[in-house]
């Protein structure tokens, strides 16, 4: 819980190269309650990074099954556990994709890239988890997942590619829940949707944004760390947004 001496404890961010994966470092950075944040990125560490000395590491990773469970390995030291973990990955467009407005817009090789950011990746850092994980381990996990990714609150279609695979890994998350139930009764899973964030993935799609309802990545680290330090184990996976209101499936 915030404010109690978590001197073991390790955090990991992935995707800390990203608009919030580099805000929820430095967030955790800032706090003292944490023994060191390690953060994993395609890319390399940042020079303005340099200096934060024993409490960062810096690991890069091209995301492929052998790097990511190669890297979770890597994470810990001897002694030291997972206390938070916050997997940032995802994309909505790029130089050669963009979220579909029509069915007829989609395409294979768009879609299989979509899924794969976020989905498939995502997964496989989940899926690497419980080789460092012990039972009695306390350990709060959040990957960020969207509002679009809820198909009930579905009313304005499109985005296909972008929408399936938030709701795909919406249902990951729920199968590890319900495993990690029984294997890691300590261990807390939230799908966390960050509300309107201003960052690159955002960018083309903010006119429309209500004044006030454009955050800040800084914001939204603010409100990740402290519903991660609220909730409670409890064999649930929790769907919450920014403001901890829950989102429905
Ligand atoms: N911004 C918003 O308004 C908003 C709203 C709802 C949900 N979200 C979700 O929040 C998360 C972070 O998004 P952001 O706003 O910070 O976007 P961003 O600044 O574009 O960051 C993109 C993130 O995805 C990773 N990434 C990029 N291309 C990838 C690829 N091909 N394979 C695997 N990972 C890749 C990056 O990791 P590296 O460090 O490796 O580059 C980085 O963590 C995403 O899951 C997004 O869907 C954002």
């Amino acid at each position: 819980m915030s404010g109690s001496a978590e001197n073991d404890g390790v955090v990991l961010v992935v995707g800390a190269s990203g608009g919030i994966g580099r805000a929820v470092l430095l967030y955790y950075l800032a706090v003292a309650e944490y023994a060191r944040v390690v953060a994993v990125s395609r890319g390399e560490r940042p020079a303005e990074l340099a200096p934060q000395g024993e409490r960062l590491s810096w690991l890069v990773s091209d995301y492929t099954e052998a790097s990511i469970a190669q890297l979770v390995r890597a994470t810990l030291s001897d002694g030291e556990r997972l206390a938070r973990v916050v997997i940032c990955n995802g994309i909505l467009h790029n130089a050669e994709l963009e979220p579909e407005k029509s069915i007829t817009r989609l395409n294979a090789s768009a879609m299989h890239e979509v899924l794969h950011a976020n989905l498939v990746v995502p997964s496989l850092w989940l899926a690497a988890l419980p080789q460092v994980l012990r039972g009695s381990d306390s350990c709060r996990i959040a990957v960020l997942s969207a509002r679009v990714g809820s198909i009930g609150d579905n009313r304005l279609g499109g985005w296909y590619s972008y929408r399936a695979s938030k709701a795909a890994l919406n249902m990951v998350l729920k199968s590890a829940a319900v495993e990690f139930r029984r294997r890691f009764p300590q261990v807390k899973l939230l799908a966390f949707h960050p509300g309107t964030t201003d960052t690159g993935l955002s960018k083309p799609f903010q006119r429309g944004v209500a004044p006030g309802k454009l955050f800040t990545p800084a914001f939204v680290a603010e409100r990740l760390a402290t519903l991660l330090n609220q909730l409670e184990p409890d064999g649930e996976l929790s769907y919450l947004a920014w403001d901890g209101a829950e989102v429905g499936w």
